[in-house]
Order: structure tokens, then C-alpha cells, then sequence
């Protein structure tokens, strides 16, 4: 399923986001960009261990990736211009400034993908599995972070695609009724 927004195609699909095709994956990473579980431990797998290598390389550099901020790797043997490894809040109830971080996730991810020059993105459900958020304000606020994204960037922007990788079948279903609104 798939909407325009500004020259922009947002799309949904349901499915492993290893297998997407197209510029920069999301990862749904730790602070410690430790690798983990989940979408985190699926792009580990699939991309080998050269991404962890590279994680390590930024950990030592420059520590922990705070919440809401996100880090670059190559994609290590997956086909992809680079991986975004990004940081969700830990859901604590909703007033642990938990959806603004969410949101900081999404727009600091397009704007490092924007200055690698990156044509398209695919992003994960972030937060939503082992951190628990809820999934419904989930994807409320990554839909509404990518089309304030887009609105502010304006035409310049590179990203012509940016698609919402859905693992879990009422993910993709709260998506596909969010964008058709
Ligand atoms: N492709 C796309 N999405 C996936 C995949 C995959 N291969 N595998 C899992 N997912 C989905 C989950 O179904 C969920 O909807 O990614 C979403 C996010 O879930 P998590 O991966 O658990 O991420 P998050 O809730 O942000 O928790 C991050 O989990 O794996 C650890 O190291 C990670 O500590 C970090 C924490």
C-alpha cells in the first residue's frame, strides 16, 4: 500500500526488513548498539559480523547512543547503502517523555539518511517489540514524524521512498489504516 505525500512515496509493507530493497535499513537498536534480539539481531545475523565491528568502533568513539539519536554503519554483507541504528525509548507508561524520543528517532534517522544523500529507507516498527510501546501510538507518531519530516524538508529533500517495514500483521494493518486517512 502506498500514498504520496509532497513527490514522496510512503509505503507499507508487511515482511523482514533484510529482505527490502533499497538505500538504508533502520535497525531498532541498544544503547550500546550491542546487538540483541528482534529486528536488532535480525540485521546482525544477515549482515554479519562486521556491522557489530563497526558498532564497537562508534561505541568506543563516542560511548552510548542516547534515546532518540541514531548511529551509522555500513550494511556488512546485506545489499544496502548503510544502516541507520537508531535508539527507542523504553515505554514506561507514557510519561517518560517516551513519544517525543520515538519521534526524535524517526526524524534524526531521516535526516542522517538525507545527508548520505540516500533516495529511499525502510523503517522498522521501533520501540514496539521488546520495549514496548504501545503499537497504535507507535505508528501514530512515526507517521506523524516522516510527514512532518517531509513537509519541512521541502523539495531538495533526496528521499523519494520511505517505506514502514511491518514484521507483525496488525502492525501493518494499523499503518495501512493510518495512511489511508
Ligand atoms: N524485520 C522487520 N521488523 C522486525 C523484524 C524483522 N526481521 N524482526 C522483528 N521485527 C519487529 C518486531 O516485530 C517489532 O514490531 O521490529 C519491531 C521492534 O521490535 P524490537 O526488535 O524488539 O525493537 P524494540 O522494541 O525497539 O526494542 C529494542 O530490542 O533487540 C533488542 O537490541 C535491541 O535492546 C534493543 C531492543
Amino acid at each position: 500500500m502506498q500514498i504520496n505525500i509532497e513527490q514522496v512515496v510512503l509505503e507499507v509493507i508487511e515482511g523482514d526488513i533484510t529482505r527490502w530493497q533499497g538505500d538504508y535499513i533502520v535497525n531498532a537498536a541498544n544503547s550500546g548498539l550491542y546487538g540483541g534480539g528482534g529486528v536488532d539481531g535480525a540485521i546482525h545475523r544477515a549482515g554479519g559480523r562486521r556491522i557489530a565491528e563497526e558498532c564497537a568502533v562508534i561505541r568506543q568513539k563516542q560511548g552510548h547512543v542516547l534515546p532518540g539519536d541514531a548511529a551509522l554503519t555500513t550494511a556488512g554483507s546485506l545489499p544496502f547503502r548503510g544502516i541507520i541504528h537508531t535508539v527507542g525509548p523504553i515505554w514506561k507508561g507514557g510519561s517518560a517523555n517516551e513519544t517525543a524520543i520515538l519521534a526524535k528517532c524517526y526524524s534524526t534517522s531521516l535526516t542522517l539518511a538525507c545527508q548520505q544523500g540516500a533516495r529511499s529507507i525502510a523503517f522498522p516498527n521501533i520501540g514496539t517489540g521488546v520495549y514496548n510501546f504501545p503499537k497504535l501510538a507507535a505508528a501514530q507518531t512515526a507517521v506523524t514524524s516522516v510527514i512532518q519530516f517531509i513537509r519541512e524538508s521541502g523539495p531538495a529533500m533526496p528521499l523519494k521512498l520511505i517505506a514502514f517495514v511491518c514484521f507483525e500483521q496488525d502492525n501493518a494493518e494499523i499503518y495501512r489504516e493510518l495512511l489511508q486517512r
